[in-house]
């Protein structure tokens, strides 16, 4: 995949570089960064509507049609054909195209449905080949080609290592890999690349990272594109372990501290130079709107000589009068946006545990330690406003256990541990420096919970006839990009969660499994699923799997991975399927 895109991508650095910003979006199914909150997902009806209107079939048919086939674009594409014009329109362009899905994107409102109609037919009646099924697709906001972000980023590493932009007509170099040996030339794309995803953590906006790599290159990238107060970067996450054990180990001599996990929101506080405070989610969506309650309290616990900075938060739901943690679930009752400050219910404390930048100057490369000190320097605390993470420094196995014990009683999920001074900046690219997390289920003598992606349905028996009575669940393998099954699940389901599981998914049932899921003949479901949606699952234990595909290789040459007893905790609305737990956590 990697090389495919990568070719396209040099063929467009050569041909029309203008277009390499657009297609990389369309590749991604994106409009924009996602703190622009643009998005596609135009609902199935109004998608519907469009393809009948524009190739004159009935809806009736397009919507059997689409049901049997799982798949409104394939519907389109073969539908297209029946279509004879009076003259032929113009071929679609990448900027065309990427231009009117932006319009649709923007508009809003129920009057807006038939201009949105009226665009989708412009560009169905110039479609040619597969082009219909893949807008459709996209308008939907699903694009189903197996790509993941990171692979974006590795393909346009090496497109423009080997075809420098800025080249005249035609380029003198179009192969900069020729001649090296095919370590060298990995090792060199690789360095490039990571500079790149670097970049992209600390600016994930490619409007700001193309035009520099067109006209400068590459190299520029950490000069050009640096953190910025007001643009959120993303957020550095944490692996499961299984224990204590599994923490020395791992961290072996290194220094470490031990936090407090809250079960919140992830909140990245921006404090900018005019004096704005601006709060993004962990996915970079912008949740300013939310929080008008911390916003106005930033005054009060922020240093005088604090101008601006980035702090790394956690959004906890609080009891003022109980003067204690809620439960995350209180905290998703809240009003996602337009908060109105006197209206709110549910209060927050914001519990601060690092600190990314202060006053102009980025600190990701900066030790824990050292953005730990700024941050206590910088800020004074305010109980159930402002507070910093519990924590405490200590290899004592014995020390540590009480105090996971401890964050359980203070309404804590448990552990995060992060190492202080080895490998212990903030550069997300970089895979060695991880934070650990440490969960409460290590206490009661099972596993760690997982993030699995639902990929199946069983048909349900007795008093579940009628609605699904089990799931399948799958791990997402980031570096296969497939999803390999795991488990089964039928427990820890309330009639109501089957209910509802049951009304979400009805929509998303495909009429055959997809050529990247990845599951065995003996546990195929009833029914497939579109992966769509993460469900946070306990489960008592791992074990080699003859039949599942979770991992395969990693432990056992043929074996997968599979759970034993799991049980349903949650809907994870918060999480994308790719960020689901992957193949090698599971195996790690
Ligand atoms: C986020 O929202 C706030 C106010 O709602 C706005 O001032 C700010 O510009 C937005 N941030 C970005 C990056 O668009
Ligand atoms: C953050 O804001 C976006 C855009 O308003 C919204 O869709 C999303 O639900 C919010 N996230 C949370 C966790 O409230």
């Amino acid at each position: 995949i990697i090389e495919i895109l990568s070719n396209l991508f040099r063929s467009i650095i050569v041909l029309t570089p203008q277009d390499l910003l657009p297609s990389l979006y369309l590749c991604l199914n994106r409009l924009g960064p996602s703190f622009l909150g643009l998005e596609l997902g135009v609902g199935e009806t109004v998608l519907m509507k469009a393809v009948a209107q524009a190739t004159g079939r009935q809806l009736d048919k397009i919507k059997a049609e689409a049901q049997e086939k799982g798949d409104l674009g394939l519907v389109a594409e073969s539908s297209r054909s029946n279509q004879r014009m009076m003259f032929t329109p113009p071929n679609l362009t990448v900027v065309g195209v990427f231009n009117k899905l932006t319009d649709i994107a923007k508009m809003t409102g129920n009057a807006s449905m038939n201009k949105k109609i009226d665009i989708i037919k412009g560009l169905f009646v110039a479609c040619r080949f597969s082009e219909a099924r893949y807008i459709v697709r996209s308008l939907g906001g699903k694009l189903r080609i197996g790509l993941a972000e990171q692979s974006v980023l590795a393909a346009l590493a090496q497109a423009v290592c080997l075809t420098p932009p800025g080249q005249e007509f035609p380029p003198k170099i179009v192969d900069a890999g020729k001649g090296q040996s095919s370590e060298s030339r990995k090792a060199w794309i690789e360095e490039k690349a990571h500079i790149l995803k670097q970049t992209y953590c600390e600016l994930p906006n490619y409007d700001a990272i193309i035009p520099v790599i067109l006209k400068e290159g590459i190299d520029e990238l950490p000069k050009r594109c640096k953190l910025t107060p007001g643009v959120p970067l993303k957020p550095m996450l944490a692996h499961p372990t299984r224990g204590i054990g599994e923490v020395m180990k791992r961290f072996d001599e290194a220094a470490f501290t031990c936090e407090y996990k809250y079960d919140g929101e992830r909140a990245q506080i921006h404090i900018l130079e005019s004096g704005e405070v601006h709060i993004y989610s962990r996915n970079q969506e912008n949740n300013t709107s939310k929080y008008p309650d911390i916003i106005s309290r930033i005054p009060k616990v922020k240093k005088p000589d604090v101008v601006s900075c980035i702090v790394d938060a956690e959004a906890v739901a609080w009891d003022q009068e109980k003067k204690q943690i809620q439960p995350f679930q209180v905290l998703t009752t809240r009003k996602r946006k337009d908060v109105d400050a006197s209206e709110i219910k549910v209060q927050v404390c914001v519990y601060a545990f690092d600190l990314l930048y202060l006053n102009g100057e980025s600190l990701v490369r900066q030790p824990l330690s050292k953005r730990r000190q700024l941050l206590k320097e910088s800020f004074t605390e305010k109980e159930g406003e402002f507070v910093f993470a519990c924590s405490i420094d200590s290899d004592n196995t014995d020390v540590i256990a009480e105090f996971l014990e401890q964050s359980i009683k203070d309404s804590c999920e448990g552990l995060m541990v992060k190492t202080l001074e080895k490998d212990a900046t903030y550069e997300i690219a970089k895979r060695s420096h991880n934070w650990l997390k440490l969960k409460k289920d290590y206490l009661e003598g099972v596993g760690d919970t997982l993030d699995l992606v639902v990929i199946g349905a069983f048909l349900g028996k007795g008093k579940r006839t009628g609605t699904y009575g089990g799931f399948l669940l799958a791990c997402y393998d980031e570096e296969n990009e497939e999803y390999q099954s795991i488990c089964k699940i039928g427990t820890g389901f309330k009639d109501e969660d089957l209910e509802q599981h049951f009304n979400f998914f009805k929509e998303h049932t495909l009429p055959k499994s997809r050529p990247y899921y990845r599951v065995d003949q003996s546990t195929e479901p009833d029914v497939w699923l579109d992966a769509v949606q993460v469900w946070e699952v306990k489960c008592a234990d791992l074990s080699l799997s003859p039949v599942h595909k979770a991992a395969m290789g990693l432990v056992d040459p043929d074996k997968g991975i599979s759970l034993r007893f799991p049980r349903f905790l949650r809907i994870r609305d918060d999480k994308k399927p790719e960020e689901a737990t992957s193949g090698s956590q599971v195996g790690s």
